[in-house]
């Protein structure tokens, strides 16, 4: 076969060598625009599962590589005074020229044929080409012609950053992160051979502009960096090698999906490759990876299908299959990354201490759990565990391996709860007359006694016709307050739980059957009317609900008030009022289903106007030293609906008039909602809200596991955890994730204490054989 590629960077010349290795009759063409070694850039770090991949594809080049490469294994932070470290991260780094002139001369040795200095106008420029792969950049011309067909969905981020060098060398991946009067500027340094770092330094639009960065050229620009970073510099000069860029050299990041990878123009097959395909932020070091491990597999391809023409569609379309899964995990694991220096400045670096900030700068792609800290760097970790356990006022000693995040105590008002763990808030459609009865008994013991922290019983509803089936708790007479009693003094007799209720109203969503009998449909017989913030129904052909007048706000306040009171009675610890999921106080606050035109609708402040009035009324009512939490959806999931921003001014609002604790949920409020669901969806609400709000937050959502627990309390991206499914499929799901860590010292009821031990044991054995 005839192949060009079009671009001479990494992906284009592996390519190239792989497959005139593979195939040598191939007649194959790397075109690049520049002189040989003539290339802009620093140093690129990658993974060791590329060079593990390389040494099998190419051993020649990949021994090559790795003898220039620079091998750290440290991360070290310096932050408002302070520099952190840790170890145990394994990277490697290597110049990109280095890089670039290792593969261009084993192109050479192999008979790739190199076209320096050529400009090419496209994949049209080479009609007698089997194959044109555009490995021409992020500004790919070849990828350009062809929108229609690859769909480039191009984003460009708010960032700014500058690519620079230094002759200093550090013996750590070193970041420092520096204050100005407009704001925070970061700086990601790594040394990548023998005499020179890569530094790249990072800050937001607005303090760029502040500093007036737009405005001056290189020299200035990194006259200022220079200035800005002397610490860490310690004096030595910061260097540009990116001559060709006019202006500033400042950039923005642009991320880069695209639809279609590949295309017949009619002479030839073009297929995207690397950054002309797809694009990940520096923040994870992973678009070289990308680039060489796109040609390892369009090389596998042909491999496997054979090197013919007439084998190309099929190679093509598998390449595209296999490599999508792969581009798109490290595509989000970079974009959790990015986003996290996108706005550590105003979320983390004035919020957090020290500790607490290396914690969550060090899990900022969310692909680094606790557990997988502590194999990196165990005594970092325990230390780091033992700050966190102190802070949360358990006495630690220095040598002791102290309990992990979720089992250290939590106090808000005059409540201490003993871990961070909640069983979360579960409809169970099992009541009569609005009664605990047995199974509840049975249910949120069971809970109690597997050792969460908090147990919430599900949506209590404040009336009979504020119930979402028949089958809901409810609080609205003694009868239930006494039942309420009963349970409530149970879990204080046989556990160390608290319990909470929590308060709702149905609103649109009400008079609806038993979820295994179809959920969200209506009644149809023994129904009652609804109301809501607007006169909208929930399902197109559903009931339509009353716009609330008022008198029936005062009506439904006082129903929460009366709740609330009977909840008091009862000795509960803790109130939630639920304001999420579409039911009437979520109602006013989505402007998709508050259309009002009073003051209860319009901006944020009039939507909440009314669950605020409600919130304010049961605090009234609700005892001094118990706390109250307010769960919200932060997402609607539905264009036109609230995001996690309204979110968070709604947060602010509720902080404002006292209440204790976010517990941020999402969606349920408009039926066609379009949620992204994954492992903990939902904890970058809390974490927003937690950190820009200053309030403190429950996560909740796919936190199926303590180390997902342990992540998100120890990086400060909320206070306590709900776990709603896993705890349906286990009762004591937070005892049995404590043996799994390994985590012996958290007790088990005396009544079952005789299973632990066995429990633990049968837990390491299958650990040990694994
Ligand atoms: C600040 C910064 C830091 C980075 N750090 C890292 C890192 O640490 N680790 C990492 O893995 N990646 C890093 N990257 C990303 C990395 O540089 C790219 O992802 C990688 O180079 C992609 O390889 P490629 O071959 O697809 O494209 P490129 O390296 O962009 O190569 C494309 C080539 O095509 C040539 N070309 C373009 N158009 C034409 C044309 N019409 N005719 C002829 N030639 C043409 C260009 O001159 C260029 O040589 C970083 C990027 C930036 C901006
Ligand atoms: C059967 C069931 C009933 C639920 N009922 C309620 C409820 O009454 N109140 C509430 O706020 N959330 C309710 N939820 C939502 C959960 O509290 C939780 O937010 C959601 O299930 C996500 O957590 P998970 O991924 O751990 O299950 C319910 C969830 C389930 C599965």
């Amino acid at each position: 076969m005839r192949i060009v590629c079009v671009g001479g960077g990494p992906a284009g010349l592996y390519f190239g060598l792989l497959m005139k290795k593979l195939h040598p009759e191939h007649a194959i063409t790397v075109v690049e625009r520049n002189q040989p070694y003539d290339t802009f850039g620093w140093g690129v770090v990658f993974s060791d599962a590329t060079m593990a991949a390389m040494r099998i594809w190419d051993p020649e080049s990949a021994a090559e590589i790795e003898t220039a490469f620079n091998h750290w294994d440290d991360i070290e932070v310096w932050f408002k005074g302070t520099r952190q470290r840790t170890t145990g991260h394994g990277f490697v780094g290597i110049g990109r020229k280095q890089l670039l002139n290792i593969l261009q001369r084993r192109c050479m040795r192999l008979d790739v044929e190199l076209a320096f200095n050529q400009d090419a106008g496209g994949d049209l420029d080479f009609p007698e080409a089997d194959l044109v792969v555009a490995s021409d950049g992020l500004n790919s011309k070849i990828r350009n012609r062809y929108a229609g067909v690859f769909q480039p969905d191009l984003v460009v981020r708010p960032n700014r950053y500058i690519w620079l060098g230094t002759k200093k060398l550090y013996d750590a991946f070193t970041f420092d992160f520096r204050r100005t009067e407009h704001g925070w500027f970061q700086a990601h340094i790594y040394r990548f051979d023998a005499e020179t770092s890569t530094f790249i330094v990072e800050t937001t639009e607005e303090a760029y502009i502040a500093h007036g960065l737009d405005r001056l050229d290189q020299r200035d620009s990194i006259k200022f960096c220079q200035e800005l970073f002397a610490e860490v510099l310690g004096g030595a000069p910061l260097l540009s090698n990116a001559r060709h860029l006019r202006g500033s050299a400042w950039l923005n990041f642009t991320r880069l999906i695209c639809g279609k990878w590949s295309h017949f123009n009619g002479e030839s097959h073009v297929v995207l490759m690397g950054d002309a395909a797809h694009t990940a932020h520096f923040a994870i070091g992973s678009g070289t990876k990308l680039a060489l491990d796109d040609a390892i597999e369009l090389a596998r391809q042909f491999e496997a299908h054979g090197h013919r023409r007439e084998k190309i569609p099929e190679v093509l379309a598998d390449y595209e299959e296999v490599r999508r899964v792969d581009v798109a995990r490290i595509q989000n694991a970079a974009r959790n990354a990015m986003e996290w220096f996108e706005v550590v400045g105003r979320r983390y670096a004035d919020q957090l201490e020290p500790e607490q900030f290396m914690y969550s700068m060090l899990t900022r792609s969310q692909r680094i759990s606790h557990e997988n800290l502590r194999l990196r760097d165990k005594n970092w970790l325990e230390g780091y565990e033992r700050w966190f356990a102190r802070r949360a006022g358990l006495a630690v000693a220095e040598d002791e391996r102290c309990v992990s995040p979720m089992f250290t105590p939590f106090t808000v008002r005059g409540v201490t709860l003993p871990n961070r763990i909640i069983v979360s808030p579960m409809a169970m459609y099992s009541a009569k007359d609005g009664l605990i009865g047995d199974f509840h008994f049975v249910h949120l013991g069971a809970r109690a006694m597997g050792g969460a922290g908090l147990v919430f019983a599900e949506m209590t509803c404040v009336s009979p016709d504020a119930r979402i089936t028949p089958g809901c708790l409810g609080l609205w007479n003694e009868a239930q307050a006494a039942q309420w009693r009963r349970l409530v003094d149970y879990v204080h007799d046989n556990s160390a739980a608290k319990v909470g209720v929590q308060l709702g109203h149905a609103g649109r969503k009400g008079s609806t059957k038993v979820a295994w009998e179809g959920i969200d449909q209506p009644l149809e017989e023994g129904g009652w009317p609804l109301i809501s913030a607007s006169a909208l129904p929930y399902l197109t052909q559903g009931p339509i609900p009353r716009a609330m007048d008022r008198s029936d706000r005062e009506r439904v306040t006082a129903d929460f008030v009366r709740a609330t009171e009977l909840a008091a009675s009862t000795g509960a610890d803790w109130l939630e009022l639920h304001c999420a999921h579409g039911y009437l106080l979520s109602s006013f606050l989505s402007p998709l289903t508050n259309r009002r035109e009073d003051e209860y609708g319009g901006g944020h402040q009039n939507r909440a106007r009314y669950p605020l009035e409600v919130f304010r009324a049961i605090r009234a009512v609700w005892p001094v030293d118990k706390p109250i939490s307010v769960r919200l959806s932060c997402h609607d999931w539905t264009e036109g609906g609230n995001t996690p921003d309204d979110a968070a001014i709604f947060a602010s609002l509720f902080k404002a008039a006292g209440a204790d604790l976010i517990d941020c949920s999402s969606g349920q409020v408009w039926k066609g909602e379009k949620p992204v669901y994954g492992r903990l969806f939902q904890t970058p609400f809390s974490d927003k809200i937690r950190n820009e709000i200053g309030v403190a937050t429950i996560a909740v959502g796919a936190i199926s596991e303590a180390d997902h627990a342990n992540s998100i309390l120890a990086a400060g991206r909320a206070d306590l955890c709900a776990i709603a499914r896993p705890h349906l499929a286990d009762p004591s799901w937070t005892l049995h994730e404590a043996a799994k860590i390994g985590l012996t010292s958290i007790g088990w009821p005396k009544q079952y204490y005789a299973a632990k031990g066995q429990y633990e044991t049968n837990l390491a054995r299958a650990a040990a054989g694994k």
